[in-house]
């Protein structure tokens, strides 16, 4: 995304890889249903976009009630997504300095000022991430790790959370293969994940979801990397529909299994996973493509969009804060207090 103190510029993650569209968003309702309709998606992206869509309700404030608008525009923001957490916490920072500020000139300067921080410290967040990683994994040779759904530049301030994490592997000469798993329904692998690897040239493989089993028995993958869209504070994860089958994939054949996240996407206000809202999507997005039937028409779809992987599956959350090795409650509270 682009930050243009009036303006938000926001690449359609809906059109990638058939077609590079920027979408400029110049008020807090634009970027609200930007996140709902997935222009903009990954738990760090949406959390930063709705800072910005706070700057821009200051910006375009009419003389009014300015303080009423930025309200208004914190409440529908936050009602465009249920599940990252990320969201949430970046409204409170921004109604935080919003709460502080007693003109609208202040709040405009102070607003922007607070998204375009916001967004800088996720993306050292996610160069980090990537250092404290490779310390815990500390491989002797390039490893072959298989991911899921999109946790790059796109879904985040810039780099990357489990992709970041590939990244440095890469760039240290330690990747042999990545694996991406396609993610139904939204393909968000096929579409980004592969897209931003291949431009990068880090070896990249798609596979259907299906195939992660196979590809795990065969021995070659050392780790799942995975990001995370909200951590409880015993450890759950919730993350992209399918990430927990990978969970009990990865236990079974002996394979590490990595959680990567900001400190941002920790909730250690709900007790476990079983808390999490999980969101469910129209059934439109499993029986149909880009408006071509794949099933009978009408047909009952359960389409949650996220699970929750149990913490007894997770080896380590990492964030940049530290790594929780085996994750529970105690070695959250440690970290996260
Ligand atoms: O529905 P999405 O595309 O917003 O879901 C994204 C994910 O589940 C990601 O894995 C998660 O947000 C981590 S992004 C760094």
């Amino acid at each position: 995304m682009r930050w243009h103190e009036h303006s938000l510029d926001l690449l359609d993650q809906r059109l990638l890889p058939a077609e590079e569209h920027w979408i400029t968003v110049e008020g807090a309702e634009g970027v609200a249903q930007s996140i709902r309709d997935m222009v903009v998606r990954g738990a760090p992206a949406i959390g930063i976009s709705a800072a910005y869509g706070v700057a821009l309700a200051a910006r375009h404030a009419g003389g009014g009630d300015w303080k009423a608008e930025i309200r208004q525009a914190i409440r529908e923001l936050s009602a465009s997504r249920p599940t990252a957490v990320n969201l949430f916490w970046a409204l409170q920072r921004m109604e935080r300095v919003f709460h502080q500020c007693h003109s609208l000139a202040e709040a405009e300067k102070r607003l922007a000022a607070e998204a375009v921080s916001i967004h800088k410290e996720d993306l050292a967040a996610n160069r980090e991430m990537a250092d404290q990683a490779l310390a815990f994994m500390n491989p002797d040779k390039p490893v072959s790790v298989l991911t899921h759904c999109n946790t790059g530049a796109l879904a985040t301030g810039g780099y990357g959370t489990a992709l970041g994490v590939i990244r440095r592997l890469h760039e240290r000469k330690l990747l042999k293969q990545v694996y991406a798993d396609e993610t139904r329904p939204w393909l968000q692998g096929s579409r980004l994940t592969a897209w931003e690897l291949a431009r990068d040239g880090i070896p990249v493989t798609l596979n259907a979801d299906s195939a992660a089993a196979a590809i795990l028995a065969r021995g070659e993958v050392r780790w799942i990397i995975v990001g995370a869209d909200r951590i409880t504070a015993n450890g759950d994860v919730a993350n992209k529909i399918g990430t927990y089958s990978l969970a009990v994939l990865a236990r079974h054949h002996k394979v590490g299994f990595m959680v990567v996240a900001p400190s941002s996407t920790v909730d250690m206000s709900l007790a476990s996973g079983a808390d999490i809202t999980i969101e469910e999507r129209e059934g439109t997005e499993i029986r149909e493509m880009r408006g071509i039937p794949l099933a009978p028409d009408g047909i009952r779809v359960f389409n949650p969009v996220f699970d929750v992987t149990p913490a007894s599956l997770i080896d380590a959350i990492v964030t940049e804060k530290g790594v929780v090795h085996n994750p529970n409650i105690t070695g959250m509270r440690a970290l996260f207090g």
